[in-house]
């Protein structure tokens, strides 16, 4: 069989870091057109791209263009956030498979318009919520898929750093829709919703602020963003720090924390804990806590994160190919959606909310 002809949209850190490695790495893609506004970007990439594939890779300056002209199979949407659900409806309208970036959608309103644009084909339509495609996590699910957890009644889901607010159109509401809300709690709420087994959202409290803003404290590691704009953060109109309580239909409950600043101790990666009436989890250390033989039983999973990105491309591929469905579909990210806006609303409100549907 023909490899699969695959585009990227917007090709900046992600793309590079993730996106472009792992589909060079997969021998059922052709990685044949990219869609780049920044000139400087597009020229680089496409010189790298043209030398590492040896065929000669077209690049547009306009996604529309690359869509109409590159008689591509598949693409990838990797572009600021405001711009993911109309690109994401104009490639399968196009009759591309897509893979989009998280967070999937900023509105309810855009996140029902891409359910719908799927609805009306057969396109594998998968959100690039990475965390789902960790070693460690597929491992963990295994066991709560088979019940070692028993009834599910409560989680936390932490992305807490001391400092490291990404720089770029990040902190620019505009381009971002939000900040570290959108940004990593986004993969966190996901990550622990799907864990709980996706139980039904109801209300939400939720308090955002911007406690911190711009620093230029040296040392920092940070993410930045290769489009160029807003790097020194002299616009930073998202909230820093962002945390939530979500009821669930059926009594279960989640509490959310997320921050890109704060002054208390760094407590980066994902932290995940699920208590269930028969055992628990956490990720990082990946690890179930349960009873047996009338005793407490701590069970250390020695499974690391793994290539996580290069575990999601090749799922993409696979579910092309094998006309499967994805593990992480629009209808969680519709969901996940739901609950994103419903916590921004409550902020907004000073008050608890019901999640919108
Ligand atoms: N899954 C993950 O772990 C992960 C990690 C980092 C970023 N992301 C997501 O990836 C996306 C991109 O983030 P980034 O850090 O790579 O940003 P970036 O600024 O480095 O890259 C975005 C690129 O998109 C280009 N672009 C802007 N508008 C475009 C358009 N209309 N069409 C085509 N290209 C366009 C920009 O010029 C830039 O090169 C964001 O949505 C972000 O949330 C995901």
């Amino acid at each position: 069989m023909k490899p699969l002809r695959v585009g990227i949209i917007g090709t900046g850190a992600i793309a590079q870091m993730a996106h472009i490695p792992n589909y060079l790495k997969n021998p059922e893609v052709d990685l044949v057109a990219i869609a780049e506004p920044d000139e400087g970007i597009r020229t680089r990439v496409q010189q790298e791209l043209t030398e590492k594939t040896g065929h000669a890779v077209a690049a547009y300056a306009d996604a529309t263009e690359l869509l109409r002209e590159a008689q591509l199979d598949a693409v990838s949407i990797a572009t600021p956030n405001m711009a993911h659900i109309d690109l994401a409806v104009a490639a399968v309208e196009s009759g591309c498979h897509v893979l989009l970036e998280k967070p999937m959608a900023l509105t309810r309103d855009s996140a029902d318009r891409l359910q719908t644009a799927l609805e009306k084909g057969d396109r594998v339509v998968m959100v690039g919520q990475s965390h789902r495609y960790r070693n460690d996590v597929t491992a963990l699910k295994r066991f709560v898929d088979a019940g070692a957890l028993g009834t599910i009644y409560h989680a936390e889901a932490r992305m807490i750093r001391r400092r490291g607010t990404p720089t770029g159109w990040f902190t620019d509401m505009e381009w971002a829709g939000g900040g570290p809300l959108m940004d990593i709690g986004v993969h966190a709420l996901d990550l622990s919703w799907w864990l709980m087994g996706k139980p039904v959202p109801t209300r939400v409290s939720g308090h955002l602020t911007r406690a911190i803003g711009a620093d230029h404290l040296d040392f920092i590691g940070r993410w930045t963003a290769k489009m160029p704009h807003n790097q020194d953060n002299a616009i930073f109109t998202t909230e820093d720090f962002a945390t939530a309580l979500i009821r669930f239909q059926g009594g279960a409950t989640l509490n959310l924390t997320v921050s890109w600043a704060i002054n208390g101790p760094q407590d980066d990666g994902l932290k995940v804990t699920i208590y269930g009436d028969k055992g628990g989890l956490t990720l990082e250390p990946a690890a179930i806590y349960s009873s047996d033989h009338h005793v407490l039983t701590d069970t250390l999973i020695p499974v690391g994160v793994g290539p996580m990105y290069q575990n999601e491309i090749d799922h993409f591929v696979e579910c092309i190919l094998d006309h499967q469905s994805p593990r992480s579909p629009v209808a969680d990210g519709r969901t996940v959606a739901q609950m994103l806006v419903a916590i921004a609303e409550s902020a907004e409100r000073g008050e608890e909310v019901a999640v919108r549907r």
